[in-house]
């Protein structure tokens, strides 16, 4: 007997599908970036892969606020999978958190830099800074901690994440993935 699992049914718009990989591409690049910068001695090296860090950070920033007024305007996504109501609520809230951080991580990345009274370039550009005298210095430290523990749980949501679009794919069967794809 051949089970066959509900087909979804219309996709994400092009917009959103662009905005989807692109900003994926954005944040593994520079996690990869963050997590092997120590892999080079301090100097130009590492500095230029932190520099690929920061640029791509406040350019999740930038693409967020499309897609943040994209998600508004259309909603959660075009329609269910067909899971029960639990598996639902749990993408959403995994979707929901994406876009916390994707507003959250590059504003605490930039007061990280900061607070420390350093500036902040993106594309040569200096970024305002209102945090740059030393009543600000007292949370420099907790900001970074912020960032960084915020970070690392970033890696392992886009690991739950993908572990759901691997679960629906191999298990489920249901193309979840169709509704993402070009
Ligand atoms: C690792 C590779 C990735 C794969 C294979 C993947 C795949 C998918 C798929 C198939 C969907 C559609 C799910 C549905 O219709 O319910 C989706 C939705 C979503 N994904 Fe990913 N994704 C990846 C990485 C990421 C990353 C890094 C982010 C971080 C921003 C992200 C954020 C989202 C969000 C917020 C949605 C909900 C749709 C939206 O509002 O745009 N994904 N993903
Ligand atoms: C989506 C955006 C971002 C994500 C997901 C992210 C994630 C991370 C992660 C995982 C770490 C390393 C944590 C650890 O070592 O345990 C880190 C460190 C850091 N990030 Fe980000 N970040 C983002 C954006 C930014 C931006 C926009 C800036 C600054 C403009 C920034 C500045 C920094 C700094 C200064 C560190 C500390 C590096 C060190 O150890 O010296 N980040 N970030």
């Amino acid at each position: 007997m051949t089970i066959t699992a509900p087909i979804p049914r219309a996709g994400y718009s092009v917009p959103r599908k662009w905005l989807h990989w692109g900003m994926a591409a954005l944040f593994v690049t520079l996690l990869i970036a963050v997590e092997i910068k120590d892999w080079f001695p301090k100097g130009h090296l590492r500095a230029l892969v932190m520099l690929v860090h920061t640029q791509l950070g406040i350019g999740v920033l930038l693409l967020a606020i499309p897609r943040i007024a994209l998600r508004v305007r259309a909603g959660h996504g075009p329609d269910a999978t067909g899971g029960p109501a639990w598996q639902e609520r749990l993408a959403a809230i995994a979707h929901g958190l994406f876009y916390v951080v994707m507003v959250a991580m590059p504003v605490l990345g930039i007061l990280t830099i900061q607070t420390r009274e350093h500036d902040v370039r993106f594309l040569g550009m200096l970024l305002p800074n209102y945090f740059d005298d030393d009543s600000w210095l007292p949370y420099a430290l907790p900001i970074r901690t912020a960032h960084e523990y915020i970070g690392d749980a970033v890696i392992g949501l886009i690991a739950i994440h993908w572990g759901a679009v691997f679960w629906h794919q191999r298990i489920r069967r249901d193309d979840v993935l169709a509704r993402m794809r070009f």
